[in-house]
Parts: C-alpha cells; structure tokens; sequence
C-alpha cells in the first residue's frame, strides 16, 4: 500500500513530502508488537479473497465480491475489535460497534464538495470515513491513524477492492505531519477530546491547512448549563483519556482564538445505542454506551457527568 501511496501522492500536493510520510510509516510498521502476527495473517488470508467493486450502500460501504462468508468472517475476525464501519463484503455484513453513515449524514451537506480536493481524515481510525471521502471525488484521501489495528484493518478492506483507490491510511499522527499549507479540506472527528492539549491540536490543524481550506470538527460538547467546560476528574464513559468537554460556546472560542474564520455549528446530536452498539465484531469486551450510562437516567454517564453528545463545527483558515 505505501508503494502504490508513493505513486499516487507525485500527482497531487503531497508530493513534495511523500517520501517523508512513507519513511515514518515504514518505521511506525516496524515496532515490536505481539499481535502483528495475527493481524499480517488475516492480511495474507484476505488477500486470497476475489476484489470487488467498492462503492456506498448506506449503512455499508460495500465491495461487490463473491467471498466465502465464512471464512472472510473467520479471518476479519482476527482483526476485532472493529470499531468503524459498518462494512458488506459479498454477502458478509461486518457491523461494526459505530454506525458511521449516521455521522457522515450530519456531516456531508455542510461541507464545500470534495471532489477533486486533498482531504486529510486525523485519527480517521479503519478509514471508514476516509473511503467515504475518496467516493465523494477526493484527488486524495489521506488518513492518519497511529493505532496499529486499525491499520491492518484499512489494508484488509483495501486488499478486497478491485478498482484503484484513491483512500490511503498512514500509521502517523497529526503531529508527525509536516507543518506545511497541504490540505483543502481536513477532517478532526472524535479526535479533540483525546488531546492533553486542544490548543496545540487546534494549531497543528491549522498548520497542514492550504488558505482558506476547510475544517470540519466534530467533538464530544456539554450544554451550556454544565458550565464551560467539564475537565473529568478519572474516566468519562469509562474512556481513560478524555481531558476535556467544551460547551459549544466555549468550543467557537477555542476556534476563534486558534485563528479560525466563517465558524459555523452544523448539528448538535445526543448519542444513542442505535449509533453505538455492542455486535458480535467488537471483540470478548461486549460493553458499549448502554453500559457507559447510569442505568437508572440516561442523562448522565456512569460516572454522574452528561452523557456524550457531539457537535460538529465547519470553519475557514
Ligand atoms: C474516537 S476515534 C475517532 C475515529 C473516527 N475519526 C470517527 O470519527 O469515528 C479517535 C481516533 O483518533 C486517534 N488519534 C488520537 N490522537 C491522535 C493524533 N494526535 N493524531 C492522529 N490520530 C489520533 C486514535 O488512535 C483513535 O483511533
């Protein structure tokens, strides 16, 4: 996959940093981790499979193949947990623990069009977004995701299309991108709130920007009458590393005071166990939102905070 990266990226804007970006992902494929094994297994094993025709059929991306459901099923499984998606190959439906269509609905009418532009997906996870972004016309559609797993999983689907792809994963972070005016359109989608330090990711964001390029945030928020922001004391929804939950208010500010212009709320939205669910591809840790909330008020989370709701922003450099 970075061979065929390196000779998409020469037609593009990222040629000039192509080479940069193959290095570091080379040497982020190359750390000592038990379950790679595993992981390059289920590649070899798919790479056996028919490729098919890649294209959206809501709530699926789906690739048009006549896979053995079985054994696809018995070899993407050793890729669990799935998180993204969800994915139909063939006649196999991977229902992944997020409905993913539900977000890029909220997202995809506010946006400028993709098409011909090079899109950036950060912490874009399997890439279900990031396919997403390559269908609707992208010159390319990069995403960064430093989570070893969900890169295995990006190549495992990407090995099942048959047409040229234009839809790339790098095991990078943001961070490691190089400071420079390369994007017209950048994606920070459930990224945020991971962050230590939100100023410096607003920045970095800005940084690999093009003028007057697009940002598209999508974020956990609070309402207003939570305060400005919520800093959670231990876990948030049970997840270890959330460091911060803005009011919508507060959010616009961070914005405006990162340099952002034309900042626009698009969608407010609760999240609901339709959007995130327990199914039988995330793994022997079946716990998902039902079990993050208190039981006797969905309102609030276990730990007594309001329970996730996310907003997404559109905004200018
Ligand atoms: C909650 S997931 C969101 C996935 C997807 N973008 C979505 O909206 O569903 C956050 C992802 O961001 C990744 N991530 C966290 N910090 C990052 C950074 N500094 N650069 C790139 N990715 C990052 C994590 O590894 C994780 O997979």
């Amino acid at each position: 996959m970075l061979k065929e990266f390196k000779k998409h990226c020469d037609s593009t804007s990222l040629s000039a940093v192509c080479t940069q970006l193959t290095e570091l992902s080379n040497q982020a494929f190359c750390v000592n981790n038990g379950n790679i094994p595993k992981w390059q297994s289920a590649l070899d094993d798919v790479q056996n499979t028919q490729p098919g025709k890649l294209s959206f059929k809501p709530p699926y991306i789906a690739i048009d193949t006549k896979a053995d459901v079985s054994g696809l099923t018995r070899s993407l499984k050793k890729l669990m947990p799935w998180r993204k998606g969800p994915y139909q190959i063939g006649a196999l439906q991977l229902n992944s623990e997020w409905r993913g269509d539900m977000k890029w609905d909220r997202v995809k009418n506010h946006l400028r069009p993709l098409n011909g532009k090079t899109v950036l997906d950060v912490g874009c996870g399997n890439g279900y977004f990031t396919y997403l972004m390559s269908l609707a016309g992208a010159k390319i559609a990069l995403g960064v995701e430093p989570f070893l797993l969900f890169n295995y999983q990006f190549q495992a689907i990407r090995s099942l299309i048959k047409e040229p792809i234009k839809a790339f994963v790098l095991p990078l972070k943001l961070e490691q991108l190089p400071a420079q005016p390369l994007f017209d359109t950048v994606f920070s989608m459930g990224v945020l709130y991971h962050q230590k330090d939100h100023k410096l990711h607003l920045q970095q964001l800005m940084d690999v920007m093009k003028n007057d390029a697009e940002l598209v945030l999508e974020t956990l928020i609070i309402d207003q009458q939570h305060g400005d922001q919520i800093i959670p004391e231990d876990r948030y929804a049970r997840m270890r590393n959330v460091w911060r939950l803005p009011s919508t208010n507060t959010l616009q500010s961070w914005l405006e005071a990162a340099g952002f212009k034309h900042i626009k709320l698009v969608d407010v939205t609760k999240t609901t166990p339709e959007e995130q669910r327990a199914t039988h591809w995330i793994g022997d840790n079946t716990q998902s939102i039902k079990d993050f909330l208190d039981p006797e008020n969905n309102n609030l989370t276990i730990e007594g905070l309001p329970a996730p709701k996310r907003a997404i922003f559109i905004c200018q450099k």
